[in-house]
């Protein structure tokens, strides 16, 4: 095997060193020689010798020497020894030797030897390579403000170098770190949008080049915080059907506003979704916050997010469960509580999440990949919440005379209903 890196030595001599031959970086030209596996490659003889009456060709190991063939002039053919035969081919006029199909096994240093003079020898080099083969570009996940790199492998053939490119433009060569000899680190710290682009890797040897290019683009958003955007979304979804299903019974007529058993379903939904809202916009701002730290702007929004959570849920589910329970509630206080809870949950929400939207939008903006598409998310959300109010109201339309007619016993009790939803507070019982 031979060591790649030259060594300075005494005199102008080869050491051949425990087995491993280390040259020298001779002076002299034509003693160096590189080739690819399966190649054919030239050996010259010594140039200046006009007269060659013999020439010995020698293959010199760690141990000492393997003779090639042996060439006097006057006999017809050159004796070619057994490893070689078939697959070198002599020159006697000017003492070159052509080693065919080469193989990494042939790497060493050969040694030609005319008119059996010391003086009239020369010592070539020859190193037999692999081709590098293409290599392999790669990236770990890159997210805005975090340390990222960008990995590159050549997997076959004795690399000397690699280079790297940034959009056409060659990096400085500390900026790529050798793994070792054939994988280089680029590290890219604290990543943002002027490290996206096109970079390319460039692996040599002495024989043969290869240059593989990869598009590489930074994140703005950490998988939490996309998670935290479409939970976000999710939840201002939520606190706008809400709102609307606040607002819609005001919208309509006294007479032929909604009442009894349906409009007991109506407030149970929609308490119930306030309360799902609050929770998703919490859930969204403490992901936030696990990846950007605490904050006062978002725990104070938390702090009143589980408040009308928990006023929503439980008036939610005692208008479902126990109605009648409402209707006993004799305090002022707690009628009033439970009064703004939906409407004061659905600011709440819509605030929190204006503002965690807002910050993961910007946060976004220090990358260069297309902003987390919502809209299907949005779109299909809305209806799926939707389905419910537009349920109810269908139900109400289709029942509204059989109601007025009957009279049911949820309209004689519909003094419950304001408390949790804030606009019946103006209907007159
Ligand atoms: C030696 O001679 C051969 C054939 O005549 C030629 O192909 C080769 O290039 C010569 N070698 C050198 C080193 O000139
Ligand atoms: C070739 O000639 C030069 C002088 O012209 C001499 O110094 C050198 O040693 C010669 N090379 C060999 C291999 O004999
Ligand atoms: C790759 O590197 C080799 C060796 O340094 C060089 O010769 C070659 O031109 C480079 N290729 C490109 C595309 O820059
Ligand atoms: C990189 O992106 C450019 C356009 O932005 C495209 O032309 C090129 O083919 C891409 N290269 C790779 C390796 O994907």
């Amino acid at each position: 095997m031979l060591m790649s890196r030259p060594v300075e030595l005494l005199g102008t001599s080869w050491v051949l060193f425990a087995g491993l031959l280390v040259p020298l970086q001779h002076a002299a030209e034509g003693t160096e020689k590189a080739a690819a596996v399966g190649s054919s490659v030239l050996l010259p003889g010594p140039d200046n010798i006009t007269h060659i009456y013999s020439t010995r060709w020698e293959y010199l190991d760690g141990t000492g020497s393997r003779t090639i063939l042996q060439y006097y002039r006057g006999s017809h053919d050159p004796a070619i020894c057994t490893p070689y035969a078939g697959r070198a081919v002599f020159h006697p006029s000017n003492g070159s030797l052509l080693l065919e199909d080469v193989q990494e096994s042939d790497s060493g240093i050969y040694k030609v030897t005319v008119n059996a003079g010391d003086r009239e020898s020369l010592k070539i080099l020859l190193e037999v390579l692999k081709p590098v083969s293409r290599p392999q570009l790669r990236s770990s996940s890159l997210v805005a403000q975090a340390t990222g790199e960008v990995l590159c492998d050549v997997v076959e053939g004795r690399v000397d170098a690699i280079t790297w490119k940034k959009d056409g433009q060659p990096l400085p060569p500390d900026r790529g770190f050798y793994l070792s000899d054939s994988f280089s680190v680029l590290y890219l710290r604290s990543a943002k949008k002027s490290d996206c682009g096109s970079y390319s890797c460039n692996a040599s040897n002495r024989i043969s080049w290869q240059e593989t290019s990869l598009n590489v683009t930074v994140a703005g958003l950490s998988p939490p915080l996309q998670d935290a955007l479409r939970i976000a979304v999710v939840a201002v979804v939520f606190a706008a059907v809400s709102g609307w299903g606040l607002i819609f019974p005001v919208c309509q007529s006294e007479k032929l506003r909604i009442r009894g058993e349906l409009w007991r379903w109506l407030s149970a939904y929609t308490c119930g979704l306030v309360c799902i809202a609050s929770v998703l916009a919490g859930t969204a701002g403490i992901l936030w916050m696990r990846e950007e730290g605490p904050s006062i702007a978002i725990i104070l929004p938390e702090i009143a997010l589980t408040y009308v959570m928990v006023v929503n849920f439980v008036v939610s589910a005692t208008v479902t469960f126990q109605p009648t329970k409402l209707t006993q509630l004799k305090s002022k206080t707690a009628q009033r509580m439970m009064g703004y809870a939906a409407p004061a949950g659905v600011v709440s929400v819509v605030l929190t999440t204006s503002f965690l939207i807002k910050n993961i939008h910007h946060r976004h903006e220090e990358g260069c990949t297309d902003f987390v598409d919502v809209t299907a998310l949005t779109v299909s959300t809305a209806a799926v919440s939707a389905l419910p109010l537009l349920a109810i109201f269908l139900c109400y339309h289709t029942t509204q005379g059989w109601l007025k007619d009957r009279d049911s016993s949820w309209a004689d009790k519909e003094r419950y209903i304001p408390y949790c939803l804030f606009p019946c507070k103006f209907i007159p019982s």
